[in-house]
């Protein structure tokens, strides 16, 4: 009798071994397919970042008071965005607009509306900058004389934000968005920098 009660539990717990060495092999095959599966999802829609272009560009007012060196700028911009991707929507949030003139900020930034772009669709964001007495680096007015002799002014436009990949009806987390354009400003004779410089379209960089 004593015995038997003292094989009892080893064969138990042999038992008990087998079963979860079952389950854990189950379980790791489980695992792998949905991973897999979830790859190849991945794979098949693996969503591109959207692609933006300059259209174009207009300066109207570019006036620098000195000293002190305050400037005022009033710039007008069109940027076309575009979704690549057949399969999967982008929300965008928070998108601000400004430009800015050899790494300076030299508007205030322009709040755009939240959108959602659908599968490969195009949007255009137009938004009007200003700047009012924003205070810029001691080089500013050598470097834009310099460039008003060579007739040509670079202006950076800068768009950011926040996106979101939309893939059915799932919707992912929040993605930071970058995007930078160069602006090619061609001054009238005289170098009088507006209004009606207009750029021909260029393709922006953009960073997700
Ligand atoms: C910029 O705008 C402000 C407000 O309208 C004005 O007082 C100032 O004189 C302007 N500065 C220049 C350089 O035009």
């Amino acid at each position: 009798m004593s015995l038997l009660v003292a094989a009892s539990p080893k064969d138990c717990s042999k038992k008990g071994f087998h079963l979860n060495k079952k389950l854990l092999y189950g379980f790791s095959a489980l695992l792998v397919s949905i991973l897999s599966l979830v790859f190849l999802v991945w794979l098949i829609l693996h969503p591109t970042k959207p692609e933006f272009y300059l259209k174009d560009t207009a300066v109207y007012e570019l006036s620098l008071a000195s000293p002190p060196r305050l400037l005022n700028s009033t710039i007008q911009t069109t940027i076309i965005s575009k979704n690549p991707n057949a399969r999967v929507g982008i929300y965008y949030d928070q998108l601000r607009t400004y430009a800015a003139y050899k790494g300076q900020q030299i508007t205030a930034d322009t709040a755009l509306p939240p959108f959602y772009q659908g599968h490969q669709d195009i949007n255009i964001l137009s938004s009007s900058l200003n700047g009012i007495s924003m205070p810029v680096a001691p080089s500013f007015g050598y470097e834009v004389s310099r460039d008003q002799t060579a007739g040509k002014l670079y202006l950076e436009l800068k768009l950011d934000g926040k996106l979101r990949w939309k893939v059915g009806s799932w919707v992912s987390g929040s993605y930071r968005i970058d995007v930078d354009c160069v602006a090619v400003i061609v001054l009238r004779p005289g170098g009088d920098p507006g209004p009606m410089s207009l750029v021909q379209g260029t393709q922006c960089s953009t960073t997700v």
